[in-house]
């Protein structure tokens, strides 16, 4: 059941008949009954938590998150980031997440050091239009933290470079507010999908400690994301990601096969230049952040190279806890 709705949502003969795909947008202006239609809970957050703010976030009174009752454990937070806050966090994934010691999947017969060493620069620099594609289209995936390894899906007490410190306190505040206080961000793999790309159905058990929640962030082009049940027999429900939501997934739903069968132009490109507001509101947190960088993504031509990727792009940023609680290693 799971394949035949991939392949439906994947279809490039057809337009998919989009109408059965969760949109969380569409809650907010239907009545409290119709919620139960869509299988859908709006949550509270509570105020309660102590958490240090970071700039680019709003605070978690703010944001709407959403619980979906036929998946339990599976939580969306609508977007709860300023356009700033979006800006920052793809411009890390782009410039500087790919970067050595972290690990790409450029193939080192199609691509040379410098590329494979820092991928974004030698983009930035080409002015060759085909290898501009051609580089641009290649990347699809960098690790880092434990480095996820594809082939034998075992994490290795060698393998790891280290935990960015701005990404790591932005999952830890997710994760507060939610409730999983003890959350550690200890392996990420950042996924790159060009509209057209598709990620195919797969749990997540790689991992010792399989309780911890899971961290999915989305930035740029939307993604049609299907998330099922423990075997491929349960049929998935199918939920759009736009640019800036967080989906969590946790408790029973940490183990169950999910799968992105399809990217969709939905977003515009974003290419003003934005006020400073946000940025004289950032002294609360702005340690936990390169804050050069998050002052320079508001100017529209620092901007433009980031804002054309994504205008046909999507980027996920998948955050795991990798040891159970109390280990300090891999044994
Ligand atoms: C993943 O499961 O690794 C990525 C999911 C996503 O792109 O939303």
């Amino acid at each position: 059941m799971f394949r035949l709705v991939f392949k439906q949502y994947k279809s490039k003969s057809s337009s998919p008949d989009l109408t059965d795909v969760i949109n969380v947008d569409d809650i907010d202006i239907k009545q409290n009954d119709l919620h139960q239609n869509y299988n859908v809970q709006l949550l509270s957050i509570s105020n309660e938590h102590n958490v240090q703010m970071i700039p680019g976030i709003k605070r978690p009174t703010d944001w709407r998150a959403y619980a979906l009752t036929h998946h339990p454990g599976i939580i969306i937070i609508r977007n709860p980031f300023t356009e700033r806050g979006q800006r920052y966090w793809t411009a890390r994934c782009l410039r500087d997440y790919p970067r050595t010691p972290n690990i790409v999947n450029l193939n080192e017969r199609l691509f040379n050091d410098a590329v494979r060493s820092d991928w974004w620069k030698q983009l930035d620099q080409c002015s060759d239009s085909d290898e501009f594609q051609r580089m641009k289209a290649a990347m699809r995936w960098t690790t880092f933290g434990y480095h996820h390894n594809w082939d034998t899906k075992l994490y290795d007490e060698q393998m790891q470079s280290p935990f960015p410190e701005d990404l790591g306190s932005m999952c830890r505040l997710f994760a507060t507010v939610l409730g999983y206080c003890d959350f550690r961000p200890e392996a990420a793999i950042v996924n790159y999908y060009p509209v057209g790309s598709t990620l195919s159905g797969h749990t997540d058990h790689s991992e010792p400690n399989k309780s911890a929640p899971l961290f999915s962030l989305s930035f740029g082009q939307t993604a049609i994301f299907l998330i099922g049940g423990t075997t491929l027999e349960e049929k998935p429900s199918a939920i759009y990601l736009q640019s800036g939501d967080v989906l969590i997934m946790s408790e029973a739903s940490r183990l169950c096969y999910h799968a992105v069968p399809r990217i969709i132009k939905t977003q515009k490109l974003w290419n003003s230049t934005l006020t400073n507001e946000d940025i004289n509101d950032a002294d609360n947190g702005s340690n936990l952040l390169d804050m050069d960088l998050f002052k320079k993504v508001g100017d529209s031509n620092f901007w433009q190279p980031f804002s054309n990727y994504i205008d046909d792009s999507r980027i996920n940023i998948n955050v795991r806890q990798v040891l159970n609680p109390g280990d300090v290693k891999l044994s």
